[in-house]
């Protein structure tokens, strides 16, 4: 995800912006660029890929006298990830770095370009440097142009700004993206999270919504909408490795926190009004095709079967989903009309590539669902569609896992808008239900802290089931991945309605069952499913808006106004139950024995 710094003083700018950059290189980025004014001069560079590649272009230049700088590593939203969607954005005589939303983008856009301004980029962050200057060029006053730009925004954003018109200020506004500033005697950073800044700053202050100022002279002047304000700044923490967790106590946590953040980057551009878009996509990858096959392992093969539910049923389109290991030597019939998808978070997983190695060679149209740009599986299909969770670190994956399953919804629509399946009114109730989605991913302290209670009667017994009907089967089978990848305990994912073929022999009160209770989708079945367990003394754990009083322990779901909002709000609980069970047992919650993040061998 971008990441913001900045930097007034008489230290040597440039290293201090890439290594402040570095620090922010683990939330992932696409292309970076830095802007230093020195002299009344301005100077910029950008490159796409690694920040070594902005090294290198960098490397004769130093900047050693008093001066303002401002440096970005963008990942990609609205635009592909090229040099010139890459920040800083720059207008006739300024820069500008920006994190979050412009909502309005399109509208102030519009009047700039019939003022005549000329857009460079595809990004929403280009209009706020142009406007800054439109104003600028009417009233010649640069402070009174940045208020008057801050004012006509509508979004979230964290922004800085340099300008050749007030060569030494830094002027900042922040709304709904974080930014803070870091202080040293006359030095002055800022950025969008502590790491850059430790071991340079000693003092910090973190901006509230709301706040704009300016930096010169070795001083803040900070206001918000009552006017000029005072502050008080706090002791910077030293320990880089809680910094990057953001105060969470592993990255899985804060993984699991940041869902509902990342599922409005992986809907941004693409869920439009009326229907869905992926710019990505050409819809002559769909011509004459009349079958799907999804390939992939462990959790991405779990979004894969909620995927092939969805496409079926929304899209009616034949969905078959396959373990990639499975079906590489299972000699597979493959037709031409099937398009083969794969998913994969990290596009390198080694079996997944292989399957689609195989399904290339049959001749089949390929397109992956992936977290990494440019990774191996990416590069070898035909199309591709970045699932923009952000650089996933625990090891058992939470983000990845949502915005794969959000990413093959909106694909379930995209292909049903052009086979035609789907009346418009319908799919208005699809994308009403898409846009809450963020709100069904939030972690509240009752939540957390009632799943941190209930953990405890959950450490020992001889097995989990975690039980669902149709989406949620595979939800159940991802609940219970993640519980035995940190917790090490035993935990099996069923469909619901196969317990009474075997299974439920198990059944007694050492046996756990975590059952996900949905009421928009089969709530009355999955209902018996669970008596007929409650029946013969199984623990159960059940999940559902819906009070159900056999339950031994019980969490009450708000969002039940469509199954995947159901989906989602479930899979919050589960994650955070597999995380306070991992806690409690003393596990290395972000790095579970046995496990790599990248599985690039068979
Ligand atoms: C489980 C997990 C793994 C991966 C699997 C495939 O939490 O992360 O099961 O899903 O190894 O990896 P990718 O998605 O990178 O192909």
């Amino acid at each position: 995800m971008c990441g913001i710094v900045g930097y007034l003083g008489k230290n040597e700018k440039k290293e201090i912006l890439l290594d402040g950059l570095q620090e922010l290189e683990y939330r992932g980025y696409d292309s970076a660029g830095i802007a230093i004014i020195e002299d009344k001069k301005l100077k910029n560079f950008k490159a796409v890929g690694r920040l070594q590649n902005l090294r290198e272009k960098t490397k004769d230049y130093l900047s050693n006298g008093f001066g303002v700088s401002i440096g970005h590593t963008r990942w990609a939203t609205h635009g592909k990830p090229t040099e010139l969607n890459a920040h800083p954005h720059m207008g006739a005589y300024s820069f500008v770095v920006h994190n979050g939303i412009i909502e309005n983008y399109q509208a102030l856009k519009e009047e700039l370009q019939e003022d005549g301004v000329q857009f460079l980029s595809q990004t929403d962050t280009e209009t706020i440097v142009h406007l800054f200057e439109k104003n600028y060029n009417s009233n010649s006053n640069a402070w009174q142009s940045f208020q008057e730009t801050i004012a006509k925004l509508e979004g979230a954003y964290a922004t800085l700004l340099i300008t050749e018109a007030d060569e030494e200020s830094i002027y900042f506004a922040k709304n709904g993206s974080p930014m803070l500033i870091g202080f040293n005697g006359d030095d002055i950073y800022f950025a969008s999270s502590d790491t850059p800044i430790i071991g340079k700053a000693t003092e910090v202050y973190y901006l509230e919504d709301g706040e704009f100022g300016f930096a010169k002279n070795g001083k803040v002047t900070l206001f918000d909408s009552n006017g000029e304000k005072s502050f008080s700044t706090q002791a910077l923490a030293t320990n880089k490795a809680m910094a990057q967790k953001d105060g969470f106590r592993f990255f899985m946590e804060k993984e699991i926190y940041e869902q509902s953040q990342v599922m409005n980057d992986t809907m941004m551009g693409r869920l439009l009004e009326d229907r869905v878009d992926f710019e990505e996509l050409d819809e002559k990858l769909f011509e004459n095709i009349d079958n799907i096959k999804i390939c992939a392992c462990g959790t991405s093969y779990h979004s894969a079967l909620t995927g092939s539910y969805l496409l079926e049923r929304v899209a009616k389109i034949p969905c078959q989903v396959e373990i990639a290991s499975e079906f590489r030597y299972k000699k597979p019939l493959l037709n031409e009309r099937t398009l083969f998808i794969t998913i994969s978070q990290s596009g390198e997983t080694a079996d997944t590539l292989e399957a689609l190695k195989m399904a290339k060679r049959a001749g089949l149209k390929s397109l992956s669902i992936c977290n990494v740009d440019n990774s191996s599986i990416v590069r070898e299909s035909n199309g591709a569609i970045l699932t923009r969770a952000g650089i996933e670190k625990g090891v058992a994956s939470t983000k990845a896992f949502a915005t794969q399953t959000m990413v093959l919804w909106m694909l379930t629509l995209y292909v049903a808008q052009i086979k035609k399946t789907i009346s418009q009114e319908q799919l208005n109730a699809e994308l009403e239900a898409m846009r809450h989605t963020p709100k069904a991913l939030l972690v509240t302290d009752k939540l957390h802290s009632k799943m941190t209670r209930l953990s405890k009667r959950y450490l020992h017994g001889h097995g989990f089931f975690f039980i669902g009907r149709d989406l949620f089967f595979p939800l159940a089978l991802e609940g219970a991945l993640k519980l035995k990848e940190i917790s090490y305990l035993h935990a099996e994912g069923y469909p619901a309605g196969e317990m009474k073929h075997g299974p439920i022999a198990l059944a007694d009160s050492e046996l756990f069952t975590i059952a996900l209770m949905p009421k928009t989708l089969h709530y009355d079945k999955i209902k018996s499913n669970v008596e007929e367990l409650c029946a013969r003394d199984a623990t159960v754990l059940a999940i559902s808006p819906e009070p159900f009083e056999l339950a031994d322990d019980f969490v009450q779901t708000i969002y039940y106004t469509h199954p995947m909002l159901e989906f989602f709000e479930m899979m919050v609980i589960t994650q955070l139950l597999a995380l306070e069970i991992s806690v409690r047992l003393g596990n290395d919650v972000d790095m579970p024995k046995n496990l790599a993040k990248s599985v690039t061998v068979e």
